[in-house]
């Protein structure tokens, strides 16, 4: 059967700057906490670091080539604060900004929209230092960049992102540690979740004063698309557990102005939440113009008992867990097909995601904002780059999508993650999940055949049979 999308829908492919950028200390750039994490020895595998990347702050018009001849109608990429605010505070760094304005002009000219996030997980280390994301100030900090961008891009960018999947960057980065800055306190992760809600809302606002009224204002999460092991009481209440503080911590302040009164409960023994203040669910509360989600793979999880010890989800490391107040939840790994990462594959997640915001959010468009898998991928004896399984990951994911839109959700596009391979945080460049190869040695790019054939439903607006 021949699928068609809806006239409109916005195609693209996905990167964050310090995956890709490089050029760490150049042009005035300040350290970030990946920086800092990153040149720690141990944190990251192979000791690998975004000092290079795949060196687009020097290759960045190459690249805007290669996303217009795949036929992209967008492009999603992340500013990095550090180099358009050095240190996280204070005036802007012309040369960072200049840096944008170029790529955004670039994508312009070649009639690629760009989407643009604010941040993706490179917090300015001074801001650290200060305290990070647990205190208070970073989100009046996140604010107030939020305006620096927004003046010097806001007449040339249309959609804007706030952050992309704080869950990550508060619990992997303070609760289980395999993030930057690598702290392991759980109640240093729910602080750090909530003023990342605040840095939103703040942030938020700052955009809406600033940008022009046609600019259009999102958040990217990564809600989980959990299921119970089984239909237990006890399975049933980890499920609700890790939908908590995978989803509902965000999505219910963010949508509807409070946390959710169990998620309260179940962290009760850990923290009062006294770092929420009066006022604060007004101001994280925020009418978006879309929910940005990215979408993996789903968590499969049952209570722990003796058969299956609480462990973690491959997002932990020894001991620490991301998930507080879920200490007695057990993770599974489901059967079947599995990427690089050892993420199972079931696109079933991403249809069931996004069938729950229509319903639970009536009228609020959606995007996919991050959608993709990591192979060994290797050049053939010519050069060539064949990725069969990314192109059947990414066929079953976009009809997942397609039966989504079927059923009525309002999605509005879809970004491949990611445009080409990248510095996989604490992986390094281990993971490749790109549709171009990166040879990092001579920082050459290769299409591999998952470009050519997302290339081919981009332009055709169709899947395949
Ligand atoms: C989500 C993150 O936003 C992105 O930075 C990361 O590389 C992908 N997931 C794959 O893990």
């Amino acid at each position: 059967m021949t699928v068609n999308f809806p006239p409109g829908f916005l195609w693209g492919a996905a990167t964050a700057a310090y995956q890709i950028e490089g050029a760490a200390q150049e042009d005035g750039r300040t350290p970030s906490i990946w920086d800092t994490f990153s040149r720690t020895p141990g944190r990251t595998l192979g000791g690998d670091t975004g000092d290079t990347a795949a060196d687009h702050y020097h290759r960045r018009a190459e690249d805007v080539r290669l996303m217009a001849e795949l036929g992209l109608g967008a492009y999603r990429f992340s500013v990095s604060w550090p180099r358009v605010q050095p240190g996280g505070r204070g005036p802007a760094c012309r040369a960072g900004l200049d840096f944008y304005r170029a790529l955004v002009d670039d994508l312009l000219d070649r009639g690629i929209r760009p989407v643009l996030t604010l941040y993706h997980w490179d917090l300015p280390q001074e801001l650290e230092s200060a305290g990070g994301w647990p205190e208070r100030g970073t989100a009046h900090r996140f604010a107030d960049y939020a305006q620096l961008v927004a003046e010097a891009l806001g007449d040339r960018v249309e959609l804007w992102t706030t952050l992309n999947e704080p869950w990550c960057s508060a619990f992997l980065g303070y609760g289980s540690g395999v993030h930057a800055p690598g702290r392991t306190d759980p109640v240093a992760a729910l602080r750090a979740a909530h003023h990342l809600n605040l840095a939103h809302g703040l942030g938020a606002q700052a955009l809406r004063a600033a940008l022009p009224s046609r600019a259009q204002v999102s958040v990217t999460l990564n809600p989980a698309a959990v299921r119970a092991r089984t239909d237990s009481p006890a399975d049933r209440d980890a499920r609700r557990r890790v939908d908590a503080l995978a989803t509902r911590i965000f999505t219910e302040p963010m949508l509807r102005g409070a946390y959710p009164a169990d998620l309260l409960a179940d962290t009760a023994g850990i923290t009062d939440w006294s770092f929420v203040h009066d006022g604060d669910p007004g101001v994280i509360r925020h009418p978006l113009d879309s929910l940005g989600i990215n979408y993996y793979a789903p968590t499969v999880v049952s209570a722990a008992t003796d058969n299956a010890p609480p462990r973690d989800d491959g997002q932990g490391s020894a001991g620490h867990s991301p998930w507080p107040g879920a200490d007695r939840v057990a993770f599974h790994r489901p059967p079947g097909k599995r990427t690089a990462m050892d993420w199972s594959v079931d696109p079933t997640g991403l249809h069931e995601l996004l069938m729950r915001f229509t319903r639970e959010f009536p009228g609020l468009p959606l995007m996919v904002t991050e959608n993709g898998a990591a192979y060994d991928d290797k050049p053939d004896g010519d050069g060539a780059v064949h990725d069969p399984e990314r192109i059947a990951y990414l066929h079953a994911h976009l009809d997942a999508v397609r039966r989504a839109l079927a059923d009525g959700a309002d999605v509005r596009g879809y970004f491949l993650w990611s445009l080409i391979d990248n510095f996989e945080w604490a992986y390094g460049y281990s993971k490749r999940f790109g549709a171009v190869y990166v040879d990092y040695a001579t920082q050459a790019r290769t299409p591999k055949s998952s470009a050519h054939w997302y290339s081919q439903v981009v332009r055709t607006g169709q899947l395949p049979p």
